[in-house]
């Protein structure tokens, strides 16, 4: 998948935000709901899917499988195959930026006694996909080719997977999910056994469409997770809340720009994705949480964020897995600080949709904030609400940095410059327009063309 070249976005010092809003779905539970849907028996109807690349891309690929996934007014329906059931698709499954659609996908195709070739573009193409492969091959998963480790690729699986007991290599909830569709599939009892936690939206939705799921601590201190194999699922109604990741643009741009006052509703709260906005509230922005409950088995609320002075903290590494998505738009609140921001245990973030750590440091040095890579730790030197801005961010067709330096461009002295936004459409595609709606000047630059 080739996207065409898009005009570079300019991102200009803003008057006061206003406003309540809603932002899209989340991705995570998102991508969840089709793929369960496609192993579940009879409809699945998910009300407020995310209506994003990356998760189109996965709504086609459970389609070409057999598990045909459509609108049909405002709901999402998945006609699911049950466990086991999918067919060969006719052609390469294409999840364009998506590590979370092809990981997750993995793990189910490891249960499935066919050939599937898996392709990519080129920034997913050049992420590490063994994470995954190397326990669904101690399974029974054939991959082609020796140590493959990068799309494209052809995997086969099987339909009588071995049980495994594995435990993360890395804090990464898409290998744990991985691991867990897989185990659907196999005889027995699959374990997962985490020492940080990461985001649990796979867990809570297996065991809401019928599988047993237990997670228990051990006597080290880590989780044990473990799915019980060749469950009956049924399709279920889901209801996708509000994506904490998109939302924390919003909220980050309401912190950053003097006499904002913005409110965000319906945001998954869930705790294993909050810690941006834990480390917002020790920084000193005024946020608050109102009218917390319950929605579709996840905990949501609605977040309330006016303009705050701000301190530097330092981020503990193992707050990561819970704002693995966040910390571009963190260092670019960060640089508004009075004092360092310090954060840790950010290696995880050289191998998203491109090097996370790299290109945020190069785009905060690019507009005049000073920064330091030290191992995984990165540091931030505030300005004590002046950022200097006049910059030109390179996106590296990444979303996040694109929209993390967008909204650092509202509070900035001089305009930010951000060189490709086409890839904000893989997860937010309405960010442009919600942020105007608030009172954001982003448009296009002077002079570009066409
Ligand atoms: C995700 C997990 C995280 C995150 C990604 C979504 C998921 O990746 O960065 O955007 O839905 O499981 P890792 O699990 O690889 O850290």
């Amino acid at each position: 998948m080739s996207h065409p070249p898009s005009k570079p976005l300019v991102a200009s010092k803003s008057n006061p935000l206003q406003g309540r809003l809603t932002v899209p779905g989340d991705k995570s539970i998102s991508h969840r709901a089709l793929l369960l849907g496609a192993l579940s028996l009879g409809k699945t109807r998910i009300s407020g899917l995310l209506e994003a690349e990356d998760v189109l891309n996965t709504a086609k690929s459970v389609s070409a499988l057999g598990a045909p996934a459509a609108k049909t007014g405002e709901t999402w329906e998945v006609t699911g195959r049950g466990v086991g059931g999918l067919r060969q698709p006719d052609g390469p499954l294409d999840f364009g930026n998506s590590g979370t659609g092809t990981r997750l996908m993995m793990g189910v195709l490891a249960g499935h006694d066919f050939p599937a070739e898996l392709v990519g573009d080129a920034s997913l193409s050049r992420r590490p996909m063994a994470r995954v492969l190397d326990p669904l091959k101690s399974m029974g998963l054939e991959v082609d080719g020796d140590n493959a480790d990068r799309l494209p690729l052809t995997l086969r699986g099987m339909a009588d997977l071995v049980p495994i007991e594995y435990e993360l290599p890395v804090a990464s909830a898409q290998v744990k999910s991985a691991i867990l569709l897989a185990g659907l599939h196999a005889a027995g009892k699959t374990t997962v056994i985490e020492a940080e936690p990461t985001r649990d939206h796979t867990e809570r939705m297996l065991r809401f469409f019928g599988a047993e799921v237990t997670a228990t601590p051990d006597e080290k201190g880590r989780t044990r997770i473990t799915v019980t194999g060749n469950p009956v699922l049924q399709g279920r109604d889901v209801k996708v809340p509000a994506d904490p990741s998109s939302a924390a643009f919003l909220i980050a741009a309401a912190v950053i720009v003097p006499g904002s006052d913005v409110a965000v509703e319906g945001v998954l709260v869930n705790p294993t994705r909050t810690g941006f906005y834990l480390t917002l509230c020790e920084m000193g922005a005024d946020l608050t949480f109102e009218n917390e409950r319950e929605e579709g088995g996840e905990p949501v609320a609605d977040i309330r964020a006016r303009h705050s002075a701000l301190k530097g903290v330092s981020v503990p590494p193992e707050r990561a897995p819970s704002m693995i998505d966040e910390y571009p738009v963190l260092a670019c609140v960060a640089a508004f600080a009075a004092g360092d921001t310090v954060m840790h245990g950010l290696g995880e973030l050289r191998v998203k949709e491109s090097d996370r750590l790299a290109a945020t440091a190069a785009g905060l040095e690019a507009n005049g904030v000073s920064t330091r890579i030290e191992g995984d730790t990165l540091t931030v030197y505030g300005g004590s609400g002046n950022v200097k801005g006049a910059g030109t961010v390179a996106t590296h067709l990444d979303h996040r940095i694109a929209m993390a330096f967008l909204t650092m461009g509202l509070a900035s002295e001089n305009p930010v410059t951000v060189d490709d936004t086409a890839m904000i459409a893989t997860s937010f595609p309405e960010f442009v327009g919600l942020m105007q709606g608030l009172g954001a000047i982003l448009g296009p630059a002077a002079g570009a063309s066409g």
